[in-house]
């Protein structure tokens, strides 16, 4: 069984509960999962402090990670930031959390491929030709043992609703990952937790926020489990209770493999 945590929207800076922090590092020595991916939003404002805080709380997790940024990890649209906002939109990212935008890690039992999804204007939520040509390239290089995964930020789900910041064509890029075997797809963004399985056969697993304290919906802080096995994936969502001071498995949805095997 391959084991994965996803972790999302850490939003170091205002209203981040580094209490929380501790919790989730002996979370994870516990669980003891094969990988951890964080799917963007390290920070509040890209401050470089905040970088720092992110990247410091990042070097204590003992596990192969895959990280991607979110809208809020470039530098905001005010004037002294506009021309890094445009020149270099990642530099501060790059510097602190990983070298490569986009990225790829395979650890036993899963291909994981991170895309970065934002752009310096408009709202986030779509790749451009070259990551949906370097998407396929990937692909064909996973093992056949290993459950292809796809991070990206911005949730590929709305419901079918004017788009609430999500993707701006959600089904051209879920058409794309099924093309190309993808069977996971990993994301965050709203701060509110989510696992489904869409027309294509494709897991989505949204993560809450797992530290922040912009909280939405009535929901708490959380972020997932996730195993799969030959025939299925599941997807726990590991919710905050302040009474208990812990994170508790409190939402489990199990899904058939689309690729499954026999
Ligand atoms: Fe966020
Ligand atoms: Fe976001």
């Amino acid at each position: 069984m391959a084991t994965l945590i996803q972790l999302s929207d850490l939003h170091f800076g205002p209203l981040h509960n580094s209490h929380l922090d501790e919790i989730i590092l002996q979370d994870i020595a516990a669980l003891d999962p094969d990988v951890v991916v964080v799917s963007g939003d390290f920070t509040m404002r890209a401050r470089y402090a905040e970088f720092e805080q992110a990247r410091d709380f990042l070097s204590r997790i003992n596990k192969p990670t895959l990280a991607i940024p979110g809208n809020h990890d470039q530098p905001i649209l005010r004037l002294a930031d506009w021309i890094e906002r445009f020149a270099h939109q990642y530099s501060r990212y790059q510097k602190h959390i990983h070298t490569d935008i986009d990225s790829m890690l395979v650890v036993p039992g899963w291909f994981i491929v991170g895309l970065n999804d934002n752009h310096p204007i408009a709202p986030g939520g779509f790749w451009s030709v070259k990551q949906r040509t370097w998407i396929q390239d990937q692909m064909v290089c996973a093992p056949d043992e290993c459950v292809k995964v796809v991070v990206t930020h911005h949730q590929l789900s709305w419901g079918g609703k004017w788009r609430p910041a999500g993707f701006w064509y959600p089904t051209r890029a879920l058409d794309l990952l099924a093309r190309n075997g993808v069977e996971l797809v990993l994301n965050g963004h709203t701060h509110v937790p989510l696992a489904e399985q869409t027309a294509q056969g494709i897991v989505i697993a949204r993560a809450g926020t797992a530290t922040s304290g912009r909280l939405r919906h009535g929901n708490s802080n959380s972020y997932n489990f996730i195993w799969a096995d030959s025939k299925q994936i599941s997807v726990f969502v590991r919710r905050y209770y302040e009474k208990t001071d812990t994170f508790v498995s409190d939402r489990a949805f199990t899904f058939p493999r689309r690729n499954n095997r026999p």
